[in-house]
Formats: structure tokens, C-alpha cells, sequence
């Protein structure tokens, strides 16, 4: 018998009426790895160089780590046509975004791409506002697999409302893309866009410097590495495998000491952040590809159990983090924020390192770890004796322990 519910089960199926535009799932298990070009060249991009860098993530082994993303930021708009699709400025990419994005392909790398919810980007190009679909058609068209979603130009705009439409739009599209939101953390995205967002920025832009406050004209700020890291404070337990904390993109090769440069890296590598490297990758130091490729440091970022670090204790600017991993395994992060030499003394059995609020305990009494060091890449004994170092002015030592069975 023909039923009107059997009809309309009919007509949804026919029509696709009902289906429901949600994020794409899967994308992101392990925090988002790739570069992005604004940290160093801001609007001073073009495809050739994009090329460059595809190639030189390859050459320089950071594929081979796990790097993925080539993310274009600000500045290649272009104008939209009559029917208002976008398109990229002609100048600076003369071949169109379809063709790069068919190179970063053949590399076996993905692209992404930037655009603002906004009237106009931050640089003001042309926002997304009441162009989402259009722009999310033209994206999957050109195929683009990432998208970063910034926030000028948005006065009086409902951010969930916002993100929202740009994720649903991206789902209509049909092409999987990884949703990066960049609101700057202003209205608390860690509480509502799980849903919504593959990751959220959760401050203002990051940087180059330790722990300076940088002030823009206009009165905005952007904030030292040590400033951003302060400001990830209460928001662990938002983040877990396809949604992430991000406290925004690498300066590791931009300026800083090499000790910093490894402290930052090895933070976010605490923080199970997305590593978006934001240097000329075509112009590496030893140093800096040596950090940026560090594979045991990227195995903590990119640990399966998704579970972002944690302030243990922290006394006269010397800090000890400690990250679950995957097995009962733990990160140890010792980070001097001093401008000296600290002695670090830790005295594994007398400590009680528990997770609170996702229920793992290192439990030192009963389990004897083995440790390894992982930038001096070796093995250096167990948690029945205490450990005792010098770490650096503005550097760390990070350890990996293993259960001895
Ligand atoms: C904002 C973002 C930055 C960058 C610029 C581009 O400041 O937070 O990461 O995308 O816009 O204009």
C-alpha cells in the first residue's frame, strides 16, 4: 500500500530532501600538519612561489613527517565575475588555482585557501559574506582542501551563525575540506563549534618573538610564544581527535634562537596543536628542518588518543607538562622561561601526575617508565631514579616514557 509516509521516504531519497549538512568527519583525527604563508610573506604571494614550496616540502623531508597542507592565506583574490564567482588576482596567479592545485597534487600534498566571513578579508579582499554556497562551489571546483575562515569585517554578524553556513556550504559542495576557523577565540569557539570546525584559533595572531606583547597600529596586539601559551589556560578540555585548540601557526625558522624555536615546537607538540609551519621552506637552516622534522616530537602532536597537555607544576619560570599518549605512555615537557640555565630535579616516585579531567594516572609508585629523550634522541634510563638536568635559557628537554612491563 502507498502510504504518505512511504512517499515521502520516496521523494527524500529522490530529491535529498532532509539531508543534513553537518562537517565532514574523519579529516582530522591527529591535529592538522602543513604550512600556511602569511607568518612570513603576508600578501606578498604567487603561484610560482607556492610551487616552490610544495616542492620544497618534499625535498626537505617534511612530507615524509607528516606535513600535508599548503595553505594559501590572504591576498590572492582577485574580483568576482558577473554572477558573483570568485576568482584569484591574474597577476599573481596566472594560471589559476585549479592548476596549482592539480601541482600541490601531483606532490601528493593537499591545498588549502583562505577567505573571511566577513564583507572583506582582513586585507580587504573580498569576504564570503552572502557569496558562502558560490564560494564553496568554486572551491570544490578548483579542488581546494582546506579552508581557513577568518573574522574582519564581520560587525554584526552571529558568529555561530556564520560558521555554520560556511560549513554547511562546504558539505554541499560535496569536496571534504578541512574547516580551520579563525575568530581569534573572541566568542569562546571551543564551547559550541565541535560541530562545526575541525579547529579554532584561541587567540589573537602569534608573534615572533619569546614572550613579547607586539602592539599594531590601530591598537591590536599580537602576542609572543610565551604569551599565546599562557593563553591556552582552561581550554584542554575542549579538544579531542577532529577537533582542536589552535593557537595559531609556527614562527619555528622566522627569527627566534634556536633554543626557542625548540621550546615553541616542542609546546605545541604538548598542546596536540595543528602545525602549520609558517617559514620559507625553501630556505631552511639545519636547525630549523631538524625541528620541523623532528618525527618524535611530531609522534606527540599527533598521538591517537588526541589528548592535549597539561601545566603539572611550575615553579620560578621552570614548568613541567605532562601529555597522555596512546599504550600509557606520557609526554614530559621541562620548559625554562628564564633567561638562564635552570637546574631541573624530578623525582618521578614522589610525584602524583594525574590528568583530572580525562582520568589518566602516571600512577610512579607502581609503574616503573623508561625514558627516552627526544631531541637528543636517546634513551636515558627509568622513573626509579629521579632525573636531573640543566635545561637551557628559553629551551626545554622533552621526554617520552614507556611502561616497563
Ligand atoms: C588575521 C588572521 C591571520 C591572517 C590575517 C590575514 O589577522 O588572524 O592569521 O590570516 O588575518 O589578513
Amino acid at each position: 500500500m502507498i502510504t504518505k509516509k512511504s512517499l515521502f521516504v520516496v521523494f527524500t531519497f529522490i530529491f535529498g530532501f532532509g539531508i543534513q549538512a553537518q562537517k565532514f568527519e574523519e579529516l582530522a583525527l591527529t591535529p592538522p600538519m602543513g604550512w600556511n604563508s602569511w607568518n612570513k610573506f603576508a600578501c606578498d604571494i604567487n603561484e610560482e612561489m607556492i610551487r616552490g614550496i610544495a616542492d620544497a616540502m618534499v625535498e626537505s623531508g617534511m612530507k615524509e613527517a607528516g606535513y600535508k597542507y599548503i595553505v594559501i592565506d590572504d591576498c590572492w583574490h582577485g574580483r568576482r565575475d558577473s554572477f558573483g564567482f570568485i576568482y584569484p588576482d591574474s597577476t599573481r596567479f596566472p594560471n589559476g588555482m585549479k592548476a596549482l592545485a592539480d601541482y600541490v597534487h601531483s606532490k601528493g600534498l593537499k591545498l588549502g585557501i583562505y577567505s573571511d566571513a566577513g564583507t572583506e578579508t582582513c586585507a580587504g579582499y573580498p569576504g564570503s559574506r552572502g557569496y558562502e554556497y558560490q564560494d564553496a562551489l568554486q572551491y570544490a571546483k578548483w579542488g581546494i582542501d582546506y579552508l581557513k575562515y577568518d573574522w574582519c569585517n564581520t560587525e554584526n554578524i552571529n558568529p555561530v551563525g556564520a560558521y555554520t553556513t560556511m560549513r554547511d556550504a562546504l558539505y554541499k559542495a560535496g569536496r571534504p575540506v578541512v574547516f580551520s576557523m579563525c575568530e581569534w577565540g573572541n566568542n569562546e569557539p571551543w564551547k559550541w563549534a565541535e560541530d562545526i570546525a575541525h579547529l579554532w584559533r584561541t587567540t589573537g595572531d602569534i608573534f615572533i618573538c619569546w614572550d613579547c606583547k607586539h602592539e599594531h597600529e590601530g591598537g591590536w596586539y599580537s602576542w609572543g610564544v610565551m604569551k599565546i601559551l599562557d593563553m591556552q589556560e582552561g581550554l584542554r578540555k575542549y579538544a579531542g581527535p577532529g577537533h582542536w585548540n589552535d593557537p595559531d601557526m609556527l614562527e619555528v625558522g622566522n627569527g627566534m634562537s634556536v633554543n626557542e624555536d625548540r621550546a615553541h615546537f616542542s609546546m605545541w607538540a604538548m598542546l596536540a596543536a595543528p602545525l602549520i609551519a609558517g617559514n620559507d621552506l625553501r630556505n631552511m637552516s639545519e636547525e630549523t628542518i631538524e625541528i620541523l622534522t623532528n618525527e618524535e616530537v611530531i609522534a606527540v602532536d599527533q598521538d591517537s588518543l588526541g589528548v592535549q597537555g597539561f601545566k603539572y607544576s611550575s615553579k620560578d619560570s621552570l614548568e613541567t607538562w605532562f601529555k597522555p599518549l596512546d599504550n600509557n605512555e606520557w609526554a614530559v615537557c621541562f620548559l625554562n622561561r628564564r633567561a638562564e640555565p635552570a637546574v631541573v630535579e624530578f623525582d618521578w616516585e614522589n610525584e602524583n601526575v594525574v590528568d583530572e579531567i580525562f582520568g589518566y594516572e602516571a600512577k610512579f609508585n607502581e609503574i616503573t617508565y623508561a625514558i627516552r629523550n627526544l631531541w637528543t634522541r636517546k634513551n636515558i634510563g627509568k622513573t626509579k631514579r629521579a632525573f636531573k638536568a640543566t635545561v637551557p635559557s628559553h629551551d626545554v628537554i622533552m621526554l617520552r616514557l614507556k611502561p616497563l612491563k
